[in-house]
């Protein structure tokens, strides 16, 4: 397989190729940072989503769904705190006259020299055999240490001026580093400036008096505003969690990674609401059942890994990530946070309604505490789709590309096709199609030689492709062909059901 910033740009031409994902309003050269979901693309979504809520809502009586508008009251965001503190510091360079942000490009550095980090250990783990003792040499090794307290140094000197929004320092930080532009090589800097990632409009026409609204930058303040609504009429008992699946929209300053880093993207986010004091236990819950879930895909664990946050957000008081290994290198695919009570007191404050629970057995009222489990939706989407690709020789010397989908998130899960477009091949292949599209998402194609027809839902992800051929229409048996292995077996058209949904169970 080809090196990852290769294998980044295959996935992101054949995700085009095979309608999975195209830049938004193309045909006028797009736009940065937008995309569309094509035919295959909408049914893994819509599959990854309902993996989502079915695990979430559908199978915990405590966790209940929830649908919130996009728009909301425009104290929301003063009360959540995005009005003041959702910045990121950016940076111009005067050369390219690319944006930058400014902590992003500190911590681009400091990935450097984990990196010679990294490679002291590769070297001495070599140099030393079995006898090679890992986290000896960490502790000890002159240049190691003198390399970590560097990122031990930058990181307080980031952070802190990060917390206390000394953007001064933040330049003064990237100066002294000797950071420059990864396009023009310059150390030609503006200063730092924070820059409010929330997308506004207006609601109402002008004579009406135009008010400033904001696209929502995340779906969990549409779930604090309901807090009451769903605890009264759902007459739900803390613990209890609301989930919900919708758009977000920030004005990311850096946006150039595919659907990793979008302007308009979607979340699947739980709010989970504890006694106080009981936040912890359940985060690590929540830490756990999280990770799991992502092993159930069939995803193997190595390819995942926890991140504990440096910094906290303004509302936590613990946060880990949950990192995949894109091929852009471990990033973050979902957070859990534990949010205090700060949302839920502030949205008191802020509306003067009085957000209390009962708890009859503490016979107490307080304000419930919050851990959120929040995970994007296209992200996960690149996951599955990163991990799905492989390119493969085949021992008559041909290569084929298959999209190793877990079989219950592929977009079609059997491709029905005629061996050739004669003699009662395709009536008989549309029998089979409807006898299986009520149950199962099917592709029916007469087009090409079933060589061609196989690759291309290869490369779609198909677990099954089913042939028809002249045997069929004297027995009702047909071949079943499996995506992974090409084994092909001949069994009977009333046994293709149960096959299928066989192979669709197995990794839930
Ligand atoms: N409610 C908490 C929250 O929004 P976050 O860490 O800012 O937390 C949660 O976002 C998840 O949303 C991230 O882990 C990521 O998967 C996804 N996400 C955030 N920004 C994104 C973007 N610009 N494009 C795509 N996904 C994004």
């Amino acid at each position: 397989m080809a090196n990852n910033e290769d294998k980044f740009k295959k996935i992101i031409a054949h995700a085009k190729e095979y309608g999975f994902v195209f830049q938004s309003s193309e045909i006028y050269d797009g736009l940065a940072a937008t995309y569309d979901y094509g035919q295959y693309g909408v049914e893994l979504k819509n599959n990854i989503k309902d993996y989502w809520w079915r695990s979430m809502v559908q199978r915990h009586e405590n966790i209940v769904g929830l649908d919130a508008a996009i728009f909301m009251h425009p104290t929301t965001w003063k009360a959540s705190g995005h009005v003041d503190a959702f910045n990121d510091p950016m940076i111009d360079n005067k050369d390219s006259k690319k944006r930058y942000r400014a902590d992003v490009l500190v911590e681009d550095y400091i990935v450097k020299i984990e990196a010679k980090i990294q490679k002291e250990v590769t070297k001495a783990a070599k140099r030393f055999g079995e006898t090679f003792d890992e986290k000896q040499f960490l502790t000890t090794n002159p240049r190691v240490l003198e390399n970590q307290k560097k990122i031990e140094d930058i990181k307080k000197r980031l952070y802190s001026a990060m917390d206390e929004e000394r953007l001064d320092d933040i330049k003064t930080l990237i100066e002294d580093l000797g950071i420059v532009c990864p396009m023009s090589g310059s150390r030609n800097w503006t200063d730092v400036r924070q820059f409010n990632l929330m997308f506004s409009t207006e609601m109402g026409s002008l004579s009406e008096g135009a008010n400033k609204i904001y696209l929502r930058p995340e779906t969990a303040q549409g779930i604090f505003v309901n807090y009451l609504n769903i605890q009264k009429t759902g007459r739900m008992r803390i613990p209890f969690g609301i989930a919900q699946i919708g758009k977000a929209f920030r004005n990311e300053i850096v946006a150039r990674q595919f659907i990793f880093r979008m302007r308009e993207f979607e979340q699947m986010e739980m709010q989970f609401f504890v006694r106080p004091g009981e936040e912890l236990k359940w985060f690590e819950y929540w830490k756990e059942q999280r990770m799991q879930w992502h092993l159930n895909m069939g995803i193997p664990e190595t390819e995942y890994r926890f991140h504990e946050h440096d910094k906290l957000a303004h509302y936590a008081n613990a946060a880990f990530d949950i990192e995949f290994n894109f091929p852009i290198g471990f990033k973050e695919l979902e957070g859990i946070h534990s949010r205090t009570d700060f949302d839920l007191k502030s949205h008191q404050e802020y509306s003067g309604k009085k957000i209390q629970y009962f708890d009859a057995e503490l016979n107490d009222s307080y304000v419930p505490f919050v851990v959120e489990t929040s995970l994007g939706l296209d992200r996960t989407f690149l996951a599955v789709l990163s991990y799905a690709y492989n390119e493969e020789k085949l021992d008559d010397g041909s290569e084929r590309v298959v999209m190793k989908i877990p079989p219950f998130l592929a977009p079609i899960k059997a491709a029905i096709l005629p061996l050739v477009k004669k003699d009662g091949l395709p009536e008989k292949a549309i029998e089979i199609f409807n006898s299986l599209k009520n149950d199962y998402m099917c592709f029916y194609e007469e087009k090409d030689s079933i060589g061609k027809r196989y690759r291309r839902q290869d490369a779609i992800g198909t677990p099954y492709c089913i042939t028809v051929d002249h045997q069929t229409t004297e027995d009702n048996t047909v071949t079943i062909r499996e995506r992974d292995t090409m084994k092909q077996d001949r069994i009977g058209i009333d046994k293709i059901g149960s096959v299928i949904s066989q192979r669709l169970k197995s990794n839930i």
